[in-house]
């Protein structure tokens, strides 16, 4: 055997002001399935990550909710963890660049490349904010195109007509943060000077650091000339400020990748075998591997290793990067119910499901890699169910039976048996170069052979006659010795059905070197069914429910021109959308106050085939309840229950009014009946 190699792996720091949705899934799946192959195979390897904790969106989205930033990042770094574990996402760490780690290390690397001549500084003329006192990002920007005067583009491109421009030639510009009319102001900017790396660069990105595509697409770039970056932002802005420079802060793509060390280091505090320089610094004999997606290749494949090289760090062995996630054959859409967020996922389905199917289609290149949700279902059960797991479970009961649960020594299949080993080292090589499809297609043509071996052999029948049982047992052993090992080339993309396997056959945590090795006299413990069949329905509801996930925003979604975020939500909805709302006719049986509650009401509805439990906050129009009793009213039939201090609220009725007095509930004209729906 050779030395185990030393390895850090690193996915992209998620943004700390959003939930991680299944696009995002497919990168963090996908590292997590690289680091647990490298495990398995005895490499020392080590995964980390954070959350992106700063920048202007991170800090108006904290203002708008009334939070600190910090609290704000607390709160989204809880939900990230959790969905990341839920998904067996295994990171050895997962910190946040608002750390004091990141800040030391932000500030030594500046300083490095200042003193080696690589930071220029000179002013830029810039829109300002002058009610809300603060420069504009372009995306803070709209206005009217100035090429096609189409009207509420954003600052750098119009999404009628394609054009780019600077925001200075928008036509009567706007601030979306607060709605004034920006000014232009100078300020002092500071600049890396990336220029300086322009020889190492074009031969970094040529040595195998990338895959082609990437390379080429580099090439571009680095052909037409590199610009000098600016990696500062003027106050106010969460983020770290720049070491001597007061009212100036770090750019966040500045000390997101630095984010990466950060973590590394919070590590090495808590693991004394693991030694920071040794990893980082300059001619380190560990590798280092970036997974991420396409969108953010010149971060990671132009700046970061200039950065790293300026500053006397070493640079990454490779950036591994992957295309985009569309769903049903497009971009996932809110409206279709198509935006799943990692949780409303696993509200519905287990975890495994999704890492397979991202495994069986991912390959070595940044292609877009489409989730078709039938194909999912479809895929998951005839090869998981149908042909991993059915090979146990046709295979255990006999040896319960007939040999208390011990397997016989002996190989019954020889041929198979070298097949299966032959084919490992090749799964091992699909594994380390990162094609995963290429594993899952040549571990379930292996899963076939045993298949196609067991019907063939038909133990089923062979129970029922005389004398066949040492047969029977020496064909079921060998169905379980060819599941081990599948269950062995699988475990790095399916952990816990790994487990529960292992449980089952009653052994120590699998290695990938056991594959080479057979269970022979050995006892098993009872077997439980391993994985259940997708059943469609739950894919229905996950669907459901993410339109739901839509509804839910809206609701909350604040009107009027403060509203800024690139977001669906606070302009036109999809008629989709709005067919998916269930509006019906409801009479009031009953109206109550509420003991404890100074806004709520509690309504009975009848709403023709069902009865409904509302609370609603229209107490101060209505303070005699019972007036409401025996009239009808227009009600939200499908919103999600939602649980109250009061009890469980089963919808929602429709009123309209700023409020108090004046709040008037919705009727429809008379004869409509209870239950009638809006069409
Ligand atoms: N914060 C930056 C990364 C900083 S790394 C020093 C960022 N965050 S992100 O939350 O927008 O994206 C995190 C990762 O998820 C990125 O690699 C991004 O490419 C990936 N994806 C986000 N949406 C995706 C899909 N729909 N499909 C596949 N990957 C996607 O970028
Ligand atoms: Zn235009």
């Amino acid at each position: 055997m050779s030395e185990p190699r030393q390895i850090l792996v690193t996915s992209a720091l998620p943004y700390a002001n959003g939930s991680i949705h299944l696009g995002h899934m497919l990168e963090y799946i996908q590292t997590d399935m690289w680091v647990r192959f490298q495990k398995l195979r005895g490499n020392q390897c080590i995964y980390v990550c954070a959350d992106d904790a700063h920048g202007s969106a991170i800090m108006l989205r904290a203002e708008k909710e009334g939070i600190t930033p910090e609290q704000l990042i607390a709160n989204v770094q809880a939900e990230h963890s959790s969905d990341f574990a839920d998904f067996l996402v295994d990171f050895d760490n997962f910190h946040s660049t608002h750390s004091e780690e990141n800040r030391e290390l932000s500030s030594l690397i500046y300083t490095r490349l200042r003193e080696a001549g690589h930071i220029a500084t000179r002013s830029v003329t810039q829109y300002f904010d002058p009610e809300k006192g603060m420069f504009l990002a372009d995306r803070f920007i709209k206005g009217t195109c100035p090429k096609c005067a189409a009207e509420d583009q954003y600052g750098d491109n119009c999404e009628k007509c394609g054009a780019t421009y600077a925001p200075t030639e928008l036509k009567n510009p706007k601030s979306a943060i607060s709605g004034a009319t920006p000014v232009l102001r100078d300020s002092q900017h500071f600049f890396f000077k990336l220029p300086d790396f322009q020889a190492m660069l074009q031969q970094w990105t040529r040595s195998g650091t990338l895959q082609d595509a990437v390379a080429n697409k580099l090439a571009e770039w680095l052909d037409s000339g590199l610009q000098e970056w600016d990696i500062s932002r003027d106050a106010p802005y969460f983020g770290f400020e720049i070491p001597g420079e007061p009212g100036k802060y770090f750019y966040v793509w500045l000390d997101a990748p630095i984010g990466y060390m950060a973590s590394f280091k919070n590590l090495c505090a808590r693991r004394p075998e693991l030694d920071f320089d040794a990893f980082w610094n300059e001619g380190s004999k560990a590798e280092l591997y970036h997974f991420i997606g396409k969108d953010i290749v010149n971060f990671h494949a132009l700046f970061w290793p200039a950065m790293l090289e300026g500053a006397g760090f070493r640079k990454p062995t490779a950036v591994n990067v992957h295309g985009y996630l569309t769903v049903n054959g497009a971009k996932m859409s809110k409206s279709r119910g198509t935006f799943i967020k990692a949780r409303t996922y696993l509200d519905h389905l287990q975890p495994e499901y999704l890492r397979y199917y991202y495994a069986a289609k991912l390959g070595r290149g940044v292609d877009d890699l489409d989730l078709n949700l039938e194909d999912f279902v479809q895929k998951v059960n005839s090869d998981l169910v149908g042909k991993v797991v059915n090979i146990a479970s046709r295979c255990a009961g006999f040896i319960h039976k007939g040999n208390a649960g011990v397997m016989v020594a002996g190989d019954a299949a020889p041929e198979l048996s070298e097949a299966f080993l032959a084919a490992a080292p090749s799964i091992a090589d699909a594994y380390e170069g990162r094609d995963f499809g290429r594993a899952m297609r040549e571990i379930m043509a292996l899963a076939d052979r045993a298949n196609a071996w067991i019907a063939d052999k038909a133990p089923w029948s062979l129970a029922k006659q005389e004398g066949k049982q040492d047969e029977v047992q020496a064909i079921c052993a060998q169905g379980i010795n060819l599941f081990r090992q599948l269950v062995i080339f699988l475990k790095p993309v399916l952990p816990v059905l790994a487990a529960d396997a292992e449980a089952f056959l009653n052994v120590a945590p699998l290695t990938w070197n056991d594959h080479q090795s057979r269970l022979e006299n050995h006892q098993l413990n009872p077997f439980k069914a391993l994985m259940s069949r997708i059943e469609p329905a739950k894919v229905e509801a996950m669907v459901a429910a993410s339109k739901e996930d839509l509804l839910a925003a809206e609701a909350k979604a604040p009107v009027g021109n403060g509203e800024l975020a690139k977001d669906p939500l606070s302009a036109e909805i999809e008629f989709d959308t709005f067919a998916a709302v269930d509006l019906r006719v409801a009479l009031i049986v009953k109206a109550e106050a509420v003991p404890g509650a100074d806004k709520l009401l509690q309504l009975t509805l009848d709403i023709g085939d069902e009865r409904r439990n509302v609370f609603s906050g229209i107490k101060s129009a209505y303070p005699d309840p019972s007036k409401l009793e025996g009239r009808l009213t227009m009600m939200v039939a499908n919103l999600k229950p939602r649980k109250m201090r009061f009890g469980v609220s089963e919808g929602m009725v429709m009123a309209a009014g700023p409020g108090g007095e004046e709040i008037y509930l919705l009727s429809p004209d008379s004869g409509a009946k209870p239950g009638q729906r809006i069409k």
